[in-house]
């Protein structure tokens, strides 16, 4: 019967997926160390297998890690990750042989902070489907730190030109836009007293079902920063629509739902699984809760 469900809860905006968070790292096995081994995350099998990048599988989205100059988000990357006693084991047997850097665990009680040996912080969640979506295993949020004043800018920046869900909301940390980036993935710009360092050029990977729309918006401003092929170009600045003051800075990496690449499948392993302790079957991860209903 008409009314019976409420079929706007499943809608989503023109942003379908957020795929990946890019940071260039200076050292591949400082890498290893934290994303594979402290995290639990997979190296992609695939793609980017040489020492120059490493793509890490996360559920169904990647952080990309090219090697160069470090580079660190203005904010966190927020990951639901399966066990955190299991956790914390993985990051305490890494400690030592990153004592060196920045690396660091801070306990919370609703989560676990893992700063990568340069500095980026990963607040790692239990999984919550009230909060985070039926998964055991994947990147359900982004949060940028932005100047107090701006987050009412940024929603409406989203909402016209890139024609997806954004609202401004309050919860205990303050003020912050909440912006929708795929099932069950945001990106939030909370705003914050603090001064952030200037913007080193990491970047995030958006895909939209109208590609040309945003493109034609952001052409006509001057905003398109890289034509990088046929599927996919970038952006940097995030502006009030229509004045076309400048916000904040973030590269997206645009993608068309017909990029070659898009919702690839990705491998997740069972970061459990050991040689010692094996159990036939249970290498793999299973992104998805079980008994979700
Ligand atoms: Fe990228």
């Amino acid at each position: 019967m008409a009314g019976t469900f409420d079929r706007t809860a499943e809608d989503l905006g023109n942003i379908v997926a957020l795929e990946h968070v890019n940071v260039t790292v200076p050292d591949q096995q400082l890498a290893t160390l934290f994303y594979i081994k402290g995290l639990g995350l997979t190296r992609d099998p695939y793609i980017m297998t040489e020492l120059d990048n490493m793509w890490v599988n996360v559920g169904r989205s990647q952080f990309h890690l090219p090697t160069q100059k470090p580079q660190v988000l203005r904010g966190h990357a927020g990951l639901v990750l399966p066990d955190r006693a299991a956790l914390l084991k993985r990051l305490a047997t890494v400690k030592d042989r990153l004592a060196h850097t920045k690396f660091k665990v801070t306990e919370h009680e609703g989560y676990v902070e893992a700063m990568c040996p340069w500095g980026n912080r990963i607040r790692c969640h239990a999984p919550d489907a009230q909060r985070f979506g039926r998964i055991k295993l994947g990147m359900p949020y982004v949060e940028f730190e932005v100047p107090v004043g701006v987050a009412a800018g940024i929603a409406a920046f989203y909402r016209q030109v890139l024609k997806t869900r954004a609202t401004v909301e309050n919860d205990a940390a303050g003020r912050y836009a909440r912006v929708m980036v795929g099932k069950e993935q945001h990106l939030h710009f909370r705003e914050t007293e603090r001064t952030d360092p200037a913007y080193d050029g990491h970047h995030i990977q958006i895909y939209v079902a109208d590609f040309s729309g945003p493109y034609q918006w952001l052409l006509q401003k001057g905003l398109i920063t890289e034509e990088s092929d046929q599927y996919q170009y970038r952006f940097k600045d995030i502006v009030e629509p229509d004045s076309g003051k400048a916000l904040f800075t973030i590269e997206h990496e645009v993608r068309s739902m017909t990029h070659p690449l898009y919702a690839r499948p990705l491998v997740n392993r069972n970061p459990t699984q050991t040689n010692r302790n094996y159990a036939p079957g249970y290498d793999a991860a299973i992104p998805g809760m079980e008994h979700a209903d």
